[in-house]
């Protein structure tokens, strides 16, 4: 077993499940946070990650196949997707597959799921396809202030981690979008991003 990263809420291993390639992913105890409530937490979180992981499937969302879950130990073992993450791939690459990161957050949507952490590292590109990752955060909602905050993430990872591209990228992104949930749901999802930028909570991006 490699670990690969050590982030703030898991950790992630590489290792085998039944001879294939497979990713182990162990939520931490987080010490500062009383212990029932931290413990509840991982346990929700895990539970959503490995529903959701699955249930996004049946509607046409490339996502590694969950091998093993494990409650009391909050972690599981899924399909690795031996590909890189949008995030680190050249910005041409990063341009075009924006599209296609649109067109899969309009089906998460439009099929009634919120991703909840839509950033570039959540996307694996993998033999031309893009899968969706970490879903410990995403909720069953179609509630459009819930998928305005989710474009809203995506929007400001652009602009942090993308800055140089930003422009190219959203506006691919919001094309991609508003080919799967049509024009009037898409002005109406891009209003209230608008709104929350306005709120002033967080800072407009051009
Ligand atoms: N099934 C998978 N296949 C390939 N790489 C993965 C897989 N799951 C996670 N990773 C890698 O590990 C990183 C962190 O995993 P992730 O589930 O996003 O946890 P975190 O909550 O720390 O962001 C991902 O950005 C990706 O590089
Ligand atoms: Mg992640």
């Amino acid at each position: 077993m490699n670990i690969i990263k050590k982030g703030a809420e898991a950790d992630i291993y590489t290792t085998k499940w039944q001879n294939k390639r497979a990713i182990l992913k162990i939520r931490k105890t987080k010490h500062y946070r009383n212990q029932n409530l931290d413990s509840n937490l991982r346990k929700l979180r895990t539970i959503k990650e490995s529903q959701t992981i699955s249930e996004v499937k049946s509607f046409g969302i490339p996502t590694p196949l969950v091998y093993f879950v494990n409650l009391e130990k909050t972690m599981i073992i899924m399909q690795q997707i031996p590909g890189k993450p949008i995030h680190d791939l050249s910005n041409p690459k990063i341009i075009s597959l924006s599209k296609q990161m649109g067109k899969l957050v309009g089906l998460m949507h439009k099929n009634g799921i919120i991703h909840g952490d839509l950033t570039t590292s959540n996307f694996i590109y993998f033999q031309k396809k893009v899968y969706v990752i970490d879903f410990g955060l995403s909720h069953k909602t179609t509630k459009p202030e819930d998928q305005a905050v989710d474009l809203r993430l995506i929007k400001e990872i652009l602009n942090s981690a993308h800055a140089t591209i930003m422009k190219e990228t959203w506006k691919n992104f919001l094309a991609g979008y508003k080919s799967i949930v049509g024009n009037s749901k898409y002005l109406q999802i891009k209003n209230l991003v608008s709104e929350i930028e306005g709120r002033g909570r967080y800072a407009t991006v051009v």
